[in-house]
C-alpha cells in the first residue's frame, strides 16, 4: 500500500501535487476571479461577518496562521488563530457574527471538537475545514468545506497541510469576493498562486536527491533553527514540528526578527538555520537575520525564489548577493503569495530524511497519536 515508498510519510509528501490537483479541481473560475468550495455561507451573512476566529491544533494550527495572514487582507475582517486547547470564546454584542473555523484533519481531535462546542454555546457561526467526511466536527458544525486530500496514514500531516492551506486561501478568495473587499485583479493573482502550486510542489520533489544530500550532512547536529516572517513564519514553526516529531532532535521556529531578542544565544556552529526568503516572506528582512546567524558560524539552509535559471543563486529576492549568505541555496518556484507552502515541502523532505537517517520509526514517532481524542 506505501507504492513502493518506505514509508506512508515520504508516500504522502510525493502525493501532494495529486491531492492538491484534487482540492483544488472544479472550485476555480479563473476568468470571473472567484470560487466555489461548496460552502452555505449566504452572501447576507458573508456581508454580515465582523470577526474570523480560527481553532485548531498543531499543523492544522499553523495551517490556520498562514490563513489568517491571507484572509485579513483578503477580507478585511479582523482575523484571530487560536490553540484550541486555550480557547475562550469572546464574540462581542453579537455573536452570531463572529465566525468560528475549525481546522482539523480528523475532525476529531478532542480540543478541537470542545473548542467550538463553546462557540456553538455562546451562539456563534461555526464552520469546518476538514479531510474528513461523515467526522464528528462535520456533524457539529454549520458549515463544512472538504480539503479532499484523501486519507493520510502517517502520523507526520504533510500532503493535508498544504491541502488545508491552499483550501483556506479560496474560502478566503470566496469571501473576500462576496464581501467586496477583494479586488478582481489581486483575485486573480492568488487564484493562480493556488493553481501553479501543483507543479510547483512537483518541482520540489524533483529536488528530494538534493535535500537528502544535505540532510546526511547535517544529521549530527545540536539543534535545528527553522525562521521566517509573514507567511514564511508559521512554515517555520511547521518544519521545525516536523522535525521534532519524527527525528526527536530539538527544533524550533522563531519570527525572523525575534532572534535578536533572546533565541540567538542558542545560535553556534552545530545548530542550522533553516531561514524562508521567498516572496510573501519578506525574504529582505530576513536576510539581515541570515547575516546575524551566519556570523555566529550557524550553517544556513535557505529556500529562496527561483531567479528565473532554475537555481535560485544570483539575483533575486533577498537581494543579489544573498547566496552569499546560505551554505545551501534550495530554489522555490516565483508563484507568489503561496511560495512559503511550495518551501514547506523542503523542509518535510529534510524532517523525513534527517528521521530516516536516525532509523526513527517515521510512521509511528513515540508517543504520538494520529488522531488526538483526549483533552
Ligand atoms: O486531525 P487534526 O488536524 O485536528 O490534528 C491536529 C494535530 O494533532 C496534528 O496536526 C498534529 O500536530 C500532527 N501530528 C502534526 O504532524
Amino acid at each position: 500500500e506505501k507504492s513502493g515508498y518506505d514509508h506512508y510519510m515520504l508516500k504522502e509528501i510525493h502525493e501532494q501535487p495529486r491531492a492538491l490537483r484534487q482540492t483544488i479541481s472544479g472550485r476555480i473560475d479563473p476568468d470571473a476571479g472567484s470560487v466555489d468550495v461548496e460552502v452555505d455561507l449566504p452572501p447576507e451573512y458573508i456581508a454580515s461577518i465582523e470577526e474570523i476566529q480560527i481553532v485548531a491544533c498543531g499543523t492544522s494550527n499553523y495551517a490556520g496562521r498562514y490563513a489568517a495572514e491571507l484572509l485579513e487582507s483578503t477580507v478585511d475582517v479582523r482575523t484571530t488563530v487560536e490553540v484550541a486547547s486555550e480557547y475562550e470564546f469572546d464574540g462581542g454584542r453579537d455573536p452570531w457574527r463572529t465566525l468560528v473555523v475549525a481546522v482539523t484533519q480528523s475532525g476529531e481531535t478532542a480540543d478541537t471538537l470542545s473548542a467550538i462546542r463553546r462557540a456553538k454555546r455562546a451562539g456563534a457561526r461555526t464552520l469546518a475545514v476538514t479531510n474528513t467526511l461523515g467526522s464528528t466536527i462535520v456533524r457539529e458544525t454549520d458549515d463544512s468545506v472538504f480539503i479532499r486530500a484523501g486519507p493520510e496514514i502517517g502520523v507526520a500531516a504533510t500532503k493535508t497541510f498544504a491541502s488545508q492551506v491552499a483550501t483556506l486561501t479560496l474560502l478566503a478568495v470566496h469571501i473576500g469576493r462576496e464581501r467586496g473587499t477583494l479586488p478582481y485583479g489581486r483575485a486573480q493573482e492568488l487564484l493562480d498562486s493556488v493553481r501553479q502550486l501543483p507543479n510547483a510542489v512537483q518541482s520540489v520533489l524533483d529536488a528530494e536527491d538534493r535535500v537528502r544530500e544535505v540532510a546526511r550532512e547535517y544529521v549530527d547536529s545540536d539543534a535545528f533553527f527553522f525562521i521566517g516572517r509573514q507567511l514564511g513564519y508559521p512554515v517555520s514553526l511547521e518544519g521545525a514540528l516536523k522535525l521534532k516529531e519524527i527525528s526527536y532532535d530539538h527544533a524550533e521556529g522563531f519570527a525572523a526578527g525575534e532572534l535578536k531578542h533572546g533565541p540567538l544565544a542558542l545560535v553556534t556552529e552545530e545548530t542550522p538555520v533553516l531561514a524562508l526568503l521567498t516572496d510573501g516572506s519578506r525574504p529582505k528582512e530576513t536576510l539581515n537575520n541570515v547575516k546575524e546567524v551566519q556570523a555566529r558560524g550557524a550553517p544556513v539552509i535557505g529556500a529562496r525564489t527561483d531567479a528565473g535559471d532554475g537555481s535560485s543563486a544570483g539575483a533575486g529576492p533577498g537581494g543579489a548577493d544573498a547566496s552569499s549568505y546560505v551554505d545551501v541555496d534550495l530554489p522555490v518556484p516565483a508563484i507568489g503569495d503561496l511560495e512559503p507552502l511550495v518551501a514547506n515541502v523542503y523542509w518535510q523532505l529534510f524532517a523525513y530524511h534527517v528521521a530516516n537517517e536516525k532509523g526513527r520509526p517515521i510512521d509511528r514517532p513515540r508517543n504520538l497519536a494520529k488522531s488526538v481524542t483526549v483533552e
